[in-house]
């Protein structure tokens, strides 16, 4: 019997578990060189915003030992373009699309989402309440339970289809902040963005980064979003996709076993554009090793 490496997350059913990190694989056609973007469980796109935006100023980016720290900003073609220029492409590859979605305000993200309800080729929002980089909204609705809550409220009366929120490492509690979520009408979680992190221009003598502090993705944070991942399925139950420093299949395993349903694979696509397909596939090759019958069967194995 061939193995079942299908998945389930927040009402989505996907061929594989698989998937990239908002904003580390453009909108597909980036990578389809190497290989075809239906091949991915989904395909979930760079922070969507109402309006496009141009980011933070240069550098955006600094190389740390065990990953990379980010300040881009949330640049995009804004939501417009994004159905009428990037999604043609991802719906003729037959793409399972989830737009990660962000805003400065409750409204912003309300509208954004109102928006994509209208494009059947949109399966799911993933909800960014914690990305770092910028100035207002993002990270400012996922620190806190109440306004995360308020923010997930709003999303949801405009979005029928499956809702993903993506939560932040840098909180105290991780299980308030995904309890309130989930509460609040979130289908599933996306655990983690990046963990906030700075790096110093010692010529210079001033931060690397203009905005000086980062997001540091990469296998560094691994171990962070591991734990967090475990916490919070044990606390919840909730559906989640892992994500945080996977570069190879063991390490895809490592956050089904924590609890996560699917995983996104970020950073690594950067230095091997090949990494996903080859996480596909050492699914299957497990599987049938090891006479499991679905990955589902491991979801969550390793919560004592
Ligand atoms: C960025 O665009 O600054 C990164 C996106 C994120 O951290 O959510």
């Amino acid at each position: 019997m061939k193995a079942d490496i299908s998945a389930e997350i927040g009402g989505l059913i996907l061929k594989n578990p698989v998937m990239p990190a908002s904003g580390t694989w453009g909108y597909g056609e980036e990578y389809a060189e190497f290989y075809a973007p239906g091949e991915l469980g989904a395909v979930v796109v760079k922070g969507t915003t109402l309006e496009p935006r141009q980011g933070n100023k240069p550098p955006r980016i600094a190389e740390t030992p065990a990953g990379i720290l980010n300040s881009v900003g949330l640049q995009n073609v804004g939501v417009e373009k994004f159905i009428s220029e990037k999604l043609p492409f991802l719906k003729k590859n037959k793409c399972t699309v989830i737009v990660n979605i962000a805003g400065d305000s409750v409204d912003d993200y309300a509208d954004v989402a109102r928006r994509l309800m209208d494009e059947e080729g949109v399966s799911a929002v993933e909800v960014n309440i914690s990305c770092p980089n910028v100035k207002k909204g993002g990270i400012a609705f996922g620190v806190n339970a109440a306004s995360a809550s308020v923010l997930i409220k709003s999303v949801k009366k405009e979005y029928g289809r499956p809702l993903i929120a993506k939560l932040s490492p840098n909180v105290t509690d991780i299980v308030e902040i995904a309890g309130a979520c989930i509460d609040s009408g979130a289908d599933a979680l996306t655990l983690i963005n990046t963990v906030r992190g700075m790096s110093i221009d010692i010529n210079n003598r001033r931060p690397l980064l203009p905005n000086c502090a980062g997001g540091l993705s990469g296998p560094a944070i691994k171990p962070i979003a591991l734990r967090m991942v475990y916490e919070v399925k044990k606390a919840t139950g909730a559906d989640i996709i892992g994500v945080g420093g996977i570069e190879c299949f063991e390490d895809a395993l490592e956050f089904i076993m924590a609890g996560a349903s699917a995983v996104q694979v970020g950073t690594a696509n950067f230095y091997n554009p090949m990494v996903m397909p080859e996480i596909i596939a050492g699914f299957g090759e497990y599987l049938e090793k090891n006479k499991i019958g679905s990955v589902k069967d491991l979801v969550g194995v390793a919560i004592r």
